[in-house]
């Protein structure tokens, strides 16, 4: 496995935790803002969900093979766990904004070596998926800052 190979594998990886720690946000918030952060999650999880179909057909692209199982597809993975239900909301969004930093992290890593290997395709959608990630990030550090709990 290469460099971009092993790269693309550990954005797969980050996708499919976060994907996976936005859908339980969505899942187990609570409160008064219970409706907005649970379809606010819901764009999340629904996002980055879609771009793990993609993401593991790159992999596959390049000729290596997408993990076959949890276990391996998870141990590539940068992010950490999200702290145990129950959470508060901005525990949850200060989970998912490390969450995309990692995730981001990964994509550019991958836009690097997919630079080294002049391939534009892949450049392409990476940067797309970045731009994403990026808007996400706005959107969960924006919906952090308040005062006070909740
Ligand atoms: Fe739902």
């Amino acid at each position: 496995m290469n460099e971009l190979q092993a790269s693309l594998k550990i954005a797969l990886a980050n996708a499919f935790k976060m994907y996976f720690a936005a859908q339980q946000a969505h899942w187990n918030v609570e409160g008064p803002y219970f409706s907005q952060y649970h379809d606010f999650f819901g764009d999340i999880y629904t996002d980055v969900q879609s771009s793990i179909d993609d993401i593991a057909e790159r992999i596959r692209i390049t000729g290596a093979y997408a993990p076959s199982s949890l276990p391996m597809l998870l141990a590539s993975s940068t992010i950490e766990d999200m702290p145990p239900a129950p959470a508060s909301c901005r525990t949850l969004l200060i989970g998912l904004i490390a969450a995309n930093q990692q995730m981001i992290a990964s994509l550019n890593k991958a836009f690097e070596y997919a630079e080294l290997a002049r391939d534009q395709g892949l450049m392409d959608y990476l940067a797309g998926r970045l731009d994403v990630h990026k808007k996400h990030g706005w959107m969960l550090d924006a919906s952090s800052k308040t005062l006070g709990e909740y």
